[in-house]
């Protein structure tokens, strides 16, 4: 099969092992009546109700689902709720407002908690300031702010108004923020002055600033001030300090304005099969209703608890899983704004004794480090508070599960394995893990109420333990409801290849290989599209390429992923130069620079490696299959339809350069 990115020597092959929830667990668990599967199942779609049960609505739904228009479907029809009166005032109204809604932990070892009443404040007065700058309903707001409390506070402010945020991940450059912008004709941005990086001042409003000139629409500015006398910044106009505009609207109260459950909650954009990136657009109640069930449901989060999701906001995990989950349930979601070894290698650690984290929500890279750096770090922390741990964001093999769930969990926790995507809002695939049984290397079965099928070229399902394609077969409440760049390219990427729209039947496209066992656990292999998965970080082929074809002297480029134990899949970069052009360290730091002006430091490629041309098919088109085979030491088979076979064995053989 068409297996571009799946074909990992590090393929997670479930090893047979099979783990009961622990009765400790099991007793005090969110979920545990084994027949909600198939409650879901005769109730679909009403079943869904639980999850918007969870919420407050200001105005009742009429209808769980609306599928009239598939596949762009409708969640809780007619119902109005304000997310950010969900996920603050109602606990406030609970009698909670002493509890602790954020601890936030810094780079420089600060710390901050905001409790729920304090959250409202801040809350209010940046809803106040935003508005007074013009921010209306339905204006997308850009964020571009590194992990510091401003962050989820101006995207609740912004949800609080009903104005969708569109958070850019702050590592990314000011070509990848114009981009965004640019796509989402956003007219207003929240930045700041730079950030610490391993202790030093990192400077990013001059990223901002760049942004903002290869922009042609007027953008209204506020920089909030990090890093005060360690980066000195002058705001120019249309730039306003944010603690000065916190100050000027203090007290300010602004009343949560109710969205229509189909009205845009935020923007998010991903990482596509084209070098364009793609604006996915979720929805206020189902995805709110969807977030807030699978931190109840799987993630098993309670109230009282102290709950860490290690992951970054400006991607979809953070928001789904540190910000609106979380709160939405009144929990105290931990937010750290820094690395795992810095300053040591056991800072997570202290983080969860010190806080006493109950659940840990993290990704397989992770895992992997902490693998690697040995027993001896965790070991010197008292992590007995933890009951859950959670993976997300590539294939964790069995090996690294185990570790985690022996080293980090005690051998007490059960680990849930969760699969979900940008486009999927929350957790679609996983273990309950106060009822499902535990597999390593396994996803888990599709969650109640989601239907997950793999399939063959045509759209069969296949046998278990065969490869093939994993679809959804049923709409979910999270699921994105189209592409901020047009209902057609939302149709074309994820539904036109499997479904049938003439028998109304639909069937959404997860880009992933997979495969399934006797029980319905389903492993999930990898991509099959060119997006290749870095350190759980989306991120696409043909952006990295358009950035290295953009140096002058590269005639032509592929990119593909290379398996990596450390990261996943790392980036292999194959390029040809110009007659002329001698293929030198010199260019190979213009590629870099390239790459990381286009897209950021985390597209930097771990190989560049020059050639005097790439392997084509005779009609010319670059055979980037045949070079992630090479790039990963594989079989390559049948070279014949090649027009230029030679050229596989001097890539191989390593003499890639120019006589
Ligand atoms: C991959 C992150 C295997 C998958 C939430 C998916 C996973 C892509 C898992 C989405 C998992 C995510 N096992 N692979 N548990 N979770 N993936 O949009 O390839 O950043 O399509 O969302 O990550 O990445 P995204």
């Amino acid at each position: 099969m068409d297996d571009r990115n799946g074909r990992g020597r590090d393929r997670p092959a479930p090893t047979g092992a099979r783990h009961s929830p622990p009765a400790s667990f099991v007793e005090q668990a969110n979920v545990t009546d084994d027949s909600i599967h198939e409650a879901f199942d005769e109730e679909w779609p009403t079943c869904w109700e639980r999850a918007a049960s969870l919420l407050e609505w200001d105005e009742p739904y009429d209808a769980v689902l609306d599928a009239e228009d598939a596949p762009f479907y409708r969640w809780f029809t007619g119902g109005r709720l304000n997310a950010a009166y969900n996920c603050i005032d109602r606990h406030l109204e609970a009698g909670r407002k002493t509890h602790a809604a954020i601890r936030w932990e810094g780079k420089q070892g600060e710390r901050e908690t905001y409790t729920y009443q304090d959250l409202s404040v801040a809350v209010d007065e940046t809803a106040a300031a935003l508005r007074e700058l013009g921010v209306g309903e339905d204006d997308v707001v850009t964020v571009y702010l590194p992990m510091i409390p401003e962050l989820p506070i101006v995207m609740l402010a912004c949800a609080r108004i009903g104005a969708p945020h569109s958070v850019v991940f702050a590592g990314l450059s000011a070509d990848a923020l114009a981009t965004r912008m640019e796509a989402a004709d956003s007219e207003f941005l929240v930045t700041c002055d730079g950030y610490y990086r391993r202790g030093d001042a990192f400077n990013q409003k001059s990223k901002a600033d760049n942004a903002r000139l290869a922009l042609e629409q007027d953008v209204r500015t506020v920089v909030v001030d990090r890093l005060g006398d360690d980066l000195p910044h002058v705001l120019g106009d249309d730039e306003w300090d944010y603690h000065d505009l916190r100050d000027q609207y203090a007290g300010a109260t602004v009343d949560p304005v109710p969205r229509d459950a189909e009205d845009m909650l935020f923007l998010m954009y991903t990482s596509g099969t084209t070098g364009e990136p793609k604006g996915v657009v979720h929805s206020t109640g189902g995805y709110l209703a969807h977030v807030a069930w699978t931190t109840h449901a799987v993630l098993d989060v309670k109230p009282a608890d102290s709950y860490w999701c290690a992951a970054d906001i400006g991607w979809i995990t953070g928001h789904s899983y540190i910000v609106y989950g979380p709160l939405a349930l009144g929990t105290t979601t931990v937010m750290y704004e820094g690395t795992p070894d810095y300053p040591d290698r056991d800072r997570l650690w202290e983080i969860v004794d010190r806080n006493a984290v109950d659940v840990f929500y993290t990704a397989p890279t992770a895992i992997r480090a902490f693998m690697k750096w040995g027993t001896e770090y965790p070991e010197k922390h008292d992590l007995s508070s933890l009951r859950l741990l959670g993976t997300v964001g590539e294939p964790i093999s069995p090996r690294p599960w185990n570790w985690y769930r022996k080293h980090i969990g005690g051998g007490e926790c059960p680990v849930v394995d969760t699969w979900w995507q940008t486009e999927t809002g929350a957790v679609t695939l996983s273990t309950l893990p106060g009822i499902d049984d535990m597999k390593p290397g396994a996803a888990g079965p599709p969650l109640p109420g989601i239907e997950a099928r793999v399939v063959d070229a045509d759209g069969d399902p296949i046998e278990p333990g065969e490869t093939g394609y994993l679809t959804l077969s049923r709409p979910w409440p999270g699921m994105a409801r189209t592409l901020y760049d047009g209902d057609d390219r939302f149709r074309e990427e994820y539904w036109d290849r499997f479904s049938d729209p003439d028998a109304d039947e639909w069937h959404y496209f997860s880009g992933d290989t997979a495969t399934v066992d006797e029980d319905g656990y389903v492993t999930v292999l990898g991509r099959v599209d060119d997006v290749i998965n870095v350190s759980g970080r989306r991120l696409s082929t043909m952006e990295i390429e358009s950035a290295i074809t953009d140096v002058d002297g590269v005639a032509e480029t592929a990119v593909v992923g290379r398996s990596s134990d450390r990261n996943g899949t790392d980036v292999y970069a194959y390029v040809s130069t110009e007659r002329e052009v001698d293929p030198d360290d010199a260019l190979r730091r213009r590629i870099v620079d390239s790459i990381e002006a286009a897209i950021g430091p985390i597209a930097r490629p771990e190989e560049i490696v020059f050639t005097p041309e790439l392997p084509k098919t005779r009609s010319g088109k670059i055979m980037r299959r045949l070079l992630e085979a090479v790039a990963n030491g594989e079989e390559l088979g049948d070279t014949s339809a090649l027009r230029n076979p030679e050229i596989v064995g001097e890539i191989q053989a390593g003499r890639g350069d120019h006589d």
